[in-house]
């Protein structure tokens, strides 16, 4: 069993989830660790930067009192570089390692290594395609700030085109009865047409727009990210879009008491410090909230 895409996820198993996370996090945030994964071995291949994600699963496996090999440059320092293929890559460190948490460049290419595996596989970001235990982990986070998964409205900021976390958070919440998207882009860096499709197919409310001020009073959720940089063409197009969207206080005294302010991390000008004492700024606890949903993902693949 592997954790390649979150369309694999149906509901049953998110709340699942979400149960096991609730008894994880006090281990995480009590700073303890559990004897459930005792004997176990993660591995993480990450071919592209990451410094929460990786640590993150790497965290969550220490906190099950399992062990965790790791390389975080696979792009520089692996047998990749001498031409080894991912299927291959993938047959050999299921001899050694009992579960595998990889983030890479392209999209497909974890399922690609996942062909070669005998041990269970985590995406932990395919290109702009997927994302699947960042978006868990805010389905976590609104579901602890909130106390429901249905029946509420956010808004994505941001990157909608090569975002992973819009993707895999779209795909999560249309599970739920009565979520209504709102999509705030820039034309260009809109939802990609087939997960909107997608989601009208389902029956939720899709509303695209490219104004962030207009939406601060209309959501329950604001799930900011920020403009991917790297999956530009060039540094000319993406200069047209940096800067387009900052959160500021004055921007949040739009918004409602109990409105959340979600964000993956990392930021770059999407929002000022400023914002960081907002109570309703949830992109630290997020953190705590991610090594929990992993320790959970990881117990669940391991069947522990
Ligand atoms: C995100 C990612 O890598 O897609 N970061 C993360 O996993 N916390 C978001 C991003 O890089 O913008």
């Amino acid at each position: 069993m592997n954790l390649l895409y979150s369309k694999d996820l149906k509901k049953d198993e998110i709340l699942s989830l979400i149960e096991r996370a609730e008894r994880y996090l006090p281990v995480v945030c009590d700073r303890r660790k559990v004897s459930d994964a005792e004997g176990k071995m993660l591995a993480t291949l990450f071919y592209e930067p990451s410094t929460r994600t990786r640590f993150s699963f790497e965290a969550a496996m220490l906190r099950l009192g399992g062990m965790v090999i790791s390389n975080p440059h696979m792009e520089y320092t692996s047998s990749a570089k001498k031409g080894e293929t991912l299927y291959d890559t993938g047959r050999v460190i299921s001899r050694i390692a009992d579960v595998i948490a990889m983030r890479h460049p392209e999209k497909g290419s974890v399922e690609e290594l996942s062909k070669g595996t005998t041990v269970p596989v985590v995406n932990a970001g395919d290109g702009p395609s997927d994302h699947p235990t960042q978006g868990l982990l805010d389905l976590y986070t609104i579901y602890r700030s909130l106390g429901r998964l249905d029946n509420f409205t956010v808004a994505m900021v941001g990157d909608l085109k090569y975002g992973r976390v819009p993707h895999a958070q779209c795909e999560l919440l249309s599970n739920f009865a009565g979520v209504d998207f709102i999509f705030v882009a820039p034309e260009a860096l809109q939802m990609p047409g087939e997960i909107v499709k997608d989601l009208e197919g389902k029956g939720c409310k899709v509303t695209k727009t490219s104004d962030l001020a207009s939406v601060m009073n209309e959501c329950d959720v604001l799930a900011l990210t920020r403009i991917q940089k790297e999956r530009f063409e060039n540094e000319e197009e993406y200069l047209k879009y940096k800067g387009v969207y900052v959160m500021t206080p004055e921007l949040m005294d739009k918004a409602a008491p109990d409105m959340i302010l979600m964000h993956p991390l990392p930021r770059v000008d999407e929002i000022e410090v400023a914002v960081d004492s907002d109570p309703r700024a949830k992109y630290f606890e997020q953190v705590e909230n991610g090594v929990a949903m992993r320790m959970a993902v990881l117990a669940d693949l391991l069947q522990l």
